[in-house]
């Protein structure tokens, strides 16, 4: 497997590859990765010639109260779980690189960014959404992958490609999980024994929804009203938001639904760690 850390060095190797007519894959990550990374890079190695697994904390998504310094950034072990699931090429450039001194162009997806996470990490969706645009110039990639946990970034950059024609086909996999229900995540890392003990309860209170919506209660409040009452006796979490919402515009229903997306965002008391998980219900992502 090969490690190319700066733009330049991407950008000819990309060249070299447009004579030999390959495919090309792209898979974003800020690295830290686990199973869930895994499982989108052994997804689009199953679909295309030359895998590439872009490795780059991306400072423009964090707040400044966020996690940005304490991110982890395992590289080594990293590019030895990528080439083991099937990885050709790890991009790892530097920030100084990727946002040189005068940079000053970033993509603001409207609306689908209002709610949900947007309304708490205000400029998340935009540092997202232009890492994501730029990685898509530097690779050209023909496909990029991304896991369904984090559902709304999804939704953004599906937006953004539409909107920006962007010659990339979007994939999606599904949210891989432990055992015990918890989301892979590279933040559970942060997480207290206590903290940990207790998370699964996140899922679980999807669960619960998912359970009575096969029963036939299709009520959108009753159904996000499930999810919060299994969530009220918590002692190491606090709910940001439990909510209903349309699969793929992600504006929130009221009334009967059909098909629906339960999206919930959590901080634990002691790690202040957040947490965030999805379930579609009777519909697909
Ligand atoms: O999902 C992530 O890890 C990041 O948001 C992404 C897509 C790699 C952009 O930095």
């Amino acid at each position: 497997m090969n490690i190319i850390r700066t733009v330049s060095d991407m950008k000819s190797y990309r060249l070299s590859l447009r004579e030999k007519g390959v495919s090309v894959g792209l898979v974003p990550t800020m690295g830290a990765l686990h199973d869930g990374h895994l499982s989108l890079i052994r997804h689009i190695r199953s679909l295309c010639d030359i895998v590439i697994t872009s490795i780059f904390v991306n400072p423009i998504q964090f707040g400044r109260n966020e996690d940005l310094g304490k991110y982890p950034r395992p590289f080594d072990e990293d590019c030895q779980k990528a080439g083991l699931a099937g990885c050709n090429v790890v991009f790892s450039p530097e920030p100084a690189d990727m946002y040189p001194k005068d940079f000053s162009t970033y993509i603001e997806v409207e609306k689908i960014t209002a709610g949900l996470c947007g309304a708490s990490r205000p400029g998340h969706f935009r540092g997202v959404a232009t890492v994501v645009l730029k990685f898509f110039n530097i690779i050209s990639p023909d496909m990029a992958i991304f896991g369904q946990k984090d559902a709304q970034q999804v939704a953004v950059i599906r937006r953004m490609v539409e909107d920006l024609d962007c010659p990339v086909k979007i994939i999606t996999a599904p949210i891989v999980r432990e055992k015990d229900g918890l989301a892979l995540s590279s933040r559970n890392s942060y997480l207290t024994p206590d903290e940990r003990s207790e998370v699964p309860a996140v899922f679980a209170g999807l669960g619960k929804a998912s359970s009575l919506f096969m029963k036939g209660e299709k009520n959108a409040s009753r159904l996000k009203a499930a999810v919060l009452d299994s969530y009220s006796n918590a002692r190491t979490f606090t709910v940001e938001y439990v909510e209903i919402v349309d699969i793929k515009t992600l504006e929130p229903l009221s009334g009967e639904c059909n098909s629906a997306m339960i999206a919930v965002a959590v901080r634990t008391s002691d790690s202040k760690t957040r947490l965030i998980d999805n379930i579609v219900l009777g519909g697909d992502f």
